[in-house]
């Protein structure tokens, strides 16, 4: 009979982590040598299987993977969440490490915005359609601002961006055009919770009622997608779901059916590719989510 092993499972090995660009940069032509590809993976950390995902698909399409981890201020109104935005950084380089990923990019707030730094990217049109912009005016500056310096920094080859922040991905889809960055953007569908619920750092912030009221976003969405494909006008189906969220204790901001691509506003009926879009407020937690028709 065979004798079992008695030697412990390896503990996977820490990714690298750098703090400063001169090291980054360091970090990254070794990482390059040979002409491996890079896939860079943005997040603000407290990772969550959504993020996760993100590394997995970074890890097909690319032969070296980098995660950058900077909670970044510029996105955040003075009335929102950064100072209590949820920080796991131990279990994020736990998570990273189980994945071997190859590097950790995680600046300070000085080295991503030293003293002086003053410049900002006016977003392209698709940050400018009166879904998320409407409501977080700063927002899209910030994000494009900071995505523009990680594309820089890092001159990864591919960067992975979750469907769930939708106008979000489409925005810094247009802004690497725009710029002709030599990079491919790369959308990955919204990773969800048994109940349907897409997956957030913040839905850390939900008490146990909310909890449960939560996925009611996703079922208003596949509702209205239904009505939509059975040919309900849009208004109507929109209608419908509106008071349903708000029946649910939601505060709404909005639930629309938009382009796909450009996020305009579609006619009553249409043979456009549509995407529904939705946010809503249960508590203090802005919840976000989409979904095609
Ligand atoms: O989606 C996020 O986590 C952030 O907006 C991003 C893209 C990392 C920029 O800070």
């Amino acid at each position: 009979m065979k004798r079992a092993s008695k030697r412990k499972p390896e503990k996977p090995r820490t990714p690298p982590v750098v703090r400063t660009i001169a090291k980054l940069r360091r970090a990254t032509a070794e990482l390059r040598r040979r002409n491996a590809s890079i896939a860079l993976v943005p997040t603000m950390g407290a990772l969550h299987d959504g993020h996760l995902a993100l590394v997995r698909q970074a890890k097909r399409r690319a032969k070296r993977v980098v995660v950058s981890i900077f909670v970044n201020p510029a996105q955040f109104a003075p009335t929102e969440d950064l100072a209590s935005y949820p920080r796991t950084w131990d279990a994020d380089l736990a998570a990273l490490a189980a994945l071997d990923v190859d590097l950790i990019w995680a600046p300070t707030v000085a080295e991503m915005y030293p003293q002086g730094f003053s410049s900002r990217i006016d977003p392209p049109a698709v940050a400018k359609v009166g879904l998320e912009d409407a409501h977080r005016p700063h927002f899209f500056g910030g994000v494009a601002t900071v995505v523009a310096k990680l594309f820089t920094q890092v001159a990864p080859d591919f960067a992975m961006f979750g469907e769930k922040d939708y106008q979000q991905l489409k925005v810094v889809t247009a802004m690497a055009r725009d710029l002709d960055l030599r990079l491919k953007v790369v959308g990955v569908p919204t990773i969800r919770e048994k109940d349907g619920l897409a997956m957030s750092s913040r839905n850390a912030y939900l008490s146990a009622a909310e909890r449960a009221a939560a996925p009611t976003l996703q079922r208003v969405l596949k509702d209205c997608a239904k009505h939509i494909r059975e040919g309900r006008p849009i208004v109507d189906a929109l209608a419908v779901g509106r008071a349903q969220i708000e029946r649910a204790g939601f505060a709404l901001d909005y639930l629309e059916a938009r382009h796909a691509e450009t996020l305009a506003p579609v006619a009553a009926t249409t043979d456009e590719p549509l995407r529904l879009l939705v946010a809503a407020k249960l508590g203090k937690t802005r919840l976000i989510d989409n979904i095609a028709v």
